[in-house]
């Protein structure tokens, strides 16, 4: 078996076109929607994500500003711009990059923001909600994004087993609670690993999807996998590649076997990334219209 590469370029761009019509519609009502980006520090990385969003910010008619401090910017400093864009309408959605340097309380940066204007879905407001399996506010990008992936592809978790590899707060854990929620597109039964986790090819074997956000190469092999399983690799890490320029390239978690027994995979580049950034653009534009109703 040839597993089909899931194109998540491609599904990420009917999300924006619809967001894009949203944001219209917005602004013939008279609201223009806004995402403001906070960079602490000259993380390379950190700028060129932010300088990624700002771009589909553009592309869908999303007004967007960066907000830079320096890297020895206090806590008190990333603080203080969080309760200025906090009360500064221009911006319906706030999204402090992180990681920030190592003098500021990430969380505190996080609860700090009105819960409302929390971009990334990662505020405990907005975490809360996500437990009690109301999905009509922010939700944590990746697995938001990976939901709707599966959606669009037609791969409904309903009744199958899911391992999700990772139980970071970021991706792990809310994509566990999306997954195992009693809805339509959900209703999964869910296994998350994690380097506590024994024997981890013994729940891969059985499981019918596999979600990788582990940031470790080679964490799934073709061993690991039954035939036809579906894997979703949200892992990115860096390996050496000497005759690149860069002398590095970026690869997921599953090794590249498990592409001759999976049904499904998602390619290093392309896959779950793009879906990632278009699930921030969902969140402000869903922001906006939640404002704009008086919710
Ligand atoms: N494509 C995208 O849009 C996107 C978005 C976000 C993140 N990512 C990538 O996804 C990966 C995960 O991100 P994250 O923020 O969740 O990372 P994280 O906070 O470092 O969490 C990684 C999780 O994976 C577990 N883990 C690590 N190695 C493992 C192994 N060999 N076997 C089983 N479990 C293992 C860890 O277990 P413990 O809890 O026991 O330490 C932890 O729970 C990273 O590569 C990151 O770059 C991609």
């Amino acid at each position: 078996m040839t597993a089909q590469l899931i194109d998540g370029n491609a599904i990420a761009a009917q999300i924006k076109a619809d967001v894009a019509s949203r944001v219209v519609a917005l602004k013939a009502k008279g609201t223009a929607p806004g995402l403001a980006a906070i960079i602490v520090g000259d993380n390379a990385a950190s700028i060129s994500y932010v300088s990624g969003k700002a771009a589909d910010c553009a592309e869908v008619g999303i007004f967007s500003e960066t907000f830079r401090l320096p890297e020895t910017a206090t806590h008190e400093d990333v603080v203080r711009l969080i309760e200025r864009l906090n009360a500064d309408d221009r911006f319906h959605a706030i999204l402090p990059q992180l990681p920030m340097p190592r003098q500021v309380r990430e969380q505190e940066v996080i609860d700090a923001m009105l819960a409302r204007k929390d971009a990334d879905g990662l505020h405990p407001v907005n975490l809360g909600r996500l437990l009690r399996g109301e999905l009509d506010g922010a939700i944590p990008c990746t697995p938001h994004g990976v939901m709707e992936l599966l959606r669009a592809t037609g791969i409904d978790p309903a009744g199958k087993h899911v391992v999700v590899v990772g139980r970071s707060t970021l991706v792990g854990r809310p994509l566990a609670v999306l997954l195992s929620n009693k809805a339509a597109g959900a209703n999964a039964t869910v296994t998350i690993c994690h380097t506590g986790t024994k024997d981890l090819g013994q729940f891969t074997r059985e499981a019918d999807i596999v979600v990788l956000a582990a940031g470790h190469v080679n964490t799934l092999t073709a061993a690991m996998c039954r035939p036809g399983v579906v894997v979703i690799d949200v892992g990115v890490n860096r390996v050496d590649a000497p005759t690149r320029p860069s002398g590095y390239r970026l690869v997921g978690d599953a090794a590249m076997d498990v592409r001759e027994v999976a049904s499904y995979v998602t390619p290093y580049t392309g896959g779950v990334g793009p879906m990632t950034r278009a699930m921030l653009l969902v969140n402000t534009v869903r922001a906006a219209e939640k404002l704009a109703r008086g919710e």
